[in-house]
């Protein structure tokens, strides 16, 4: 099912949203995002792209450049394989210089010259830079940062989403755009905005603060309800009028966990609310256009409205944020794999293609060969279309030195021999990757918005569940597993092995998915702190782990942070192996059916007690446990999932789940990835070591890369990828 599917069900179960740009609608009905729930089966992670091309090609940015330079622009880009631009997302002052004097004629005569050559485009509602006469007269449409500063023009992203005014702004100029572009056979879909929430997201202006009370009232109803789930008893908090709540500054200290964790929400429906009334003129306007938007950022809850009113999700990727080169294949196929969990498949809108500077840092440059293999892994782990951030390096501006394909002398060089040469493999590669998901035999739980969020304002130092994900992918990321993310609503069918790493807020209507994933055969790693509060950000009353209690078969008799391990070390003994708990213990009391995999050991006690002691030392309690359930077993772990843990733990894991690396005996530094469907599978090998590798027992099958036969030995260059399809 396509999201915009979803959003096609919403319209025939008669909610009528307001379709004219300006118009006065009416507010609760645009405020009111109501879309239906998703459920299993909805985005899943193995959610394929319907789309028909792979669209190849780069953000483009035609009026940064004098005709003459753009003269061959065309051209090169036919010649490098692209079929696609996207523009105008920072252009409102060149479409509309004037208020409501609108000039669109530079980009038809573009999108006319480019489409000429066989290269559609995909633009952009222009609305993250609000031109100067907008916010001239209107001063107060910006957003106010949480020391009450207004933001000024001369950078972007300076317009409140809450603003009725801007919002109505953004309805006008995009009505503009949809209705001069609705019939252009080259314009294929639209972006909306840019990035949202990336430079900016937690706004504290006058049109906030009315739109949260707003937000407040619709959820809790009654303001008695308001103070009851938001313990405002603490700290004199509470509220006569929703009017009276402020959005929270932690001004002069500590805010309520439970009223920060609802402003977060507040401003994520606040963005889906301005981007939905953008997308249902561009629907209006020409159905057959799809809507996409570039993120992924704070504040926003990518599996909720904001993305089910989407066709599909773009994923903006600069993995040379990762100054590590050891680390980079590792952090960008963590980023890639965990934006499955939101929607499934994507699209890359953005991906470097050269050093990005900015202010103060300027990335490392990709070595030959190297962007190629970062398209490969994109492509790998989900990717179904991707464009190269951006044509050409510009001469001005804040990104002067944000590299591109080409230089600023406009000079093709060998990053345009790279970007030609994927171009070219991707006649074949192309349409074979359409239509696949990614294989995942191991997983991590990440993409719920409410758990990642409702950590933030109270983190007891301790990591996020999404960056302690990133520490278990990170252990079978470089051994060869099929690693993936997916949300526990999500279907983990064919999932051996699933994470759950502190997820401290909990539904218990997960407990039920999660009994049956084990019944059938899963196998349940669940970390310390889960299940310990509710989704208002409160603390459950319940022993940990809660309503988890039942399935994992522990209690949580006592738990502390570990602050100086070196001075209060706290050890668990696995077998034979023993490994420092990092950052946190809790001592476990199994139920009868649970048995103990791992024993504490404290400095006061014998090393690796491995019984019960008296109670001047907590050595010899559990520390990690299972309990088998039906086919599978459940897991409980008392400490932290960071690596040193779970790398102790794989060799009991793999035995329970039958888990192993995708293709035994791969060299190292080889990645491994699946996409299949029920007609193929496709191996992709790619080298991220230094050196040439062979492989001896690849995949056997045409090697979409060469056209050749792979006999299943490989031998793969340093950068060097091979596609096969089997
Ligand atoms: C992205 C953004 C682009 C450009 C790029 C390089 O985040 O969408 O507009 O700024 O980064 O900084």
């Amino acid at each position: 099912m396509r999201l915009s599917d979803l959003a096609m069900i919403v319209c025939c179960c008669g909610v009528v949203w307001c379709v004219c740009a300006g118009a006065t609608a009416s507010r609760a009905k645009r405020d009111s995002l109501d879309l239906p729930s998703l459920g299993r089966g909805g985005l899943s992670h193995r959610r394929a792209l319907n789309l028909e091309t792979f669209l190849f090609g780069a953000p483009y940015y035609p009026g940064h450049w004098d005709g003459a330079t753009r003269k061959n622009d065309g051209a090169l880009m036919a010649s490098a394989g692209f079929n696609v631009v996207r523009m105008a997302e920072f252009s409102w002052d060149r479409m509309e210089p004037r208020e409501g004097r609108y000039d669109f004629s530079f980009y038809d005569e573009v999108i006319a010259a480019l489409g000429a050559k066989g290269i559609k485009t995909i633009l952009c509602t222009p609305t993250a830079t609000p031109p100067r006469w907008l916010t001239v007269k209107y001063p107060d449409m910006v957003r106010v940062d949480e020391n009450g500063v207004a933001q000024v023009h001369g950078s972007r992203q300076h317009g409140c989403h809450a603003s009725e005014t801007f919002r109505r702004y953004s309805r006008i100029i995009t009505q503009a755009m949809a209705d001069h572009f609705r019939d252009n056979p080259n314009v294929i879909g639209w972006q909306t905005d840019n990035e949202f929430n990336c430079q900016f997201s937690e706004c504290h202006c006058g049109s906030c603060q009315k739109a949260f009370a707003r937000f407040l009232r619709k959820k809790y109803v009654a303001i008695k309800e308001l103070n009851r789930r938001w313990g405002t008893a603490f700290w004199s908090q509470t509220y006569l009028r929703f009017e009276d709540i402020p959005t929270p500054r932690a001004k002069p200290t500590y805010m309520n966990p439970a009223h920060v964790l609802d402003y977060y929400r507040f401003i994520s429906h606040t963005v889906a609310v301005f981007q939905h009334e953008q997308v249902e003129i561009l629907r209006k306007a020409n159905p057959k256009w799809f809507v996409t938007h570039n993120g992924i950022f704070r504040h926003i809850d990518f599996r909720g409205e904001f993305s089910r009113d989407l066709d599909f999700l773009g994923l903006d990727s600069y993995p040379f944020f990762d100054y590590g080169a050891a680390s980079r294949p590792r952090s960008h196929a963590f980023q890639l794999d965990n934006m499955r969990a939101l929607t499934g498949n994507f699209i890359v809108p953005e991906q470097q293609s050269g050093p990005g500077g900015q202010g103060h840092y300027f990335h490392d440059n990709p070595e030959p060969g190297e962007l190629r293999l970062m398209t490969y892994r994109s492509i790998a782990h989900g990717a179904s279309s991707l464009l190269y951030f951006r044509w050409r390096t510009c001469r001005f501006g804040a990104e002067e030195y944000w590299c591109g394909i080409l230089d600023h002398d406009n000079v093709p060089r060998r990053r345009y021999r790279e970007v030609a040469q994927v171009g070219g493999e991707l006649r074949r590669v192309g349409p074979a990757v359409l239509g696949t998901s990614v294989r995942v035999d191991v997983a991590v739980a990440t993409g719920d918005f409410s758990v990642e969020e409702g950590h933030i304002p109270l983190d007891l130092g301790l990591p996020s569940p999404g960056s302690v994900a990133r520490e278990i992918h990170g252990v079978f990321f470089p051994q060869g597993y099929a690693v993936g993310c997916i949300h526990p609503e999500d279907e983990l069918t064919g999932v051996k092995l699933y994470f759950i790493p502190h997820w401290s807020l909990f539904k218990p209507e997960w407990v039920p998915v999660l009994e049956n994933y084990v019944r059938d055969g899963g196998v349940l790693v669940i970390g310390a702190r889960t299940a310990t509060k509710d989704f208002d950000n409160n603390v459950v009353a319940e022993t940990p782990p809660g309503c988890l209690a039942g399935l994992t078969g522990v209690r949580v008799v006592e738990y502390g942070k570990i602050n100086r391990p070196e001075e209060r070390p706290m050890t668990i003994t696995v077998g034979e192996s023993s490994v420092q708990a990092p950052l946190w213990y809790e001592v476990l009391e199994p139920s009868p059916d649970a048995e103990v995999m791992g024993r504490w050991a404290d400095r006061f006690g014998p090393a690796g007690g491995g019984r019960e002691t008296a109670e001047g030392s907590f050595t010899g309690r559990a520390a990690i446990t299972n309990r088998k359930l039906g086919k599978g077993r459940v897991v409980y772990a008392g400490t932290y999932l960071m690596r040193d843990v779970v790398e102790v733990l794989l060799p009991m894991l793999n035995d329970m789940s039958g888990l192993g690396p995708l293709c035994p005996g791969s060299a190292p530094d080889v990645e491994v990835v699946v996409r299949e469907n029920s007609e193929r599978q496709l191996w992709f090998f790619l080298n991220h070591s230094d050196k040439e590798v062979t492989i001896p027992s690849a995949a056997v099958g045409e090697d979409l890369i060469t056209g050749k036969r792979c006999d299943g030995r490989l031998v793969l260059p340093r950068n060097g990828v091979a596609v096969i399809r089997k």
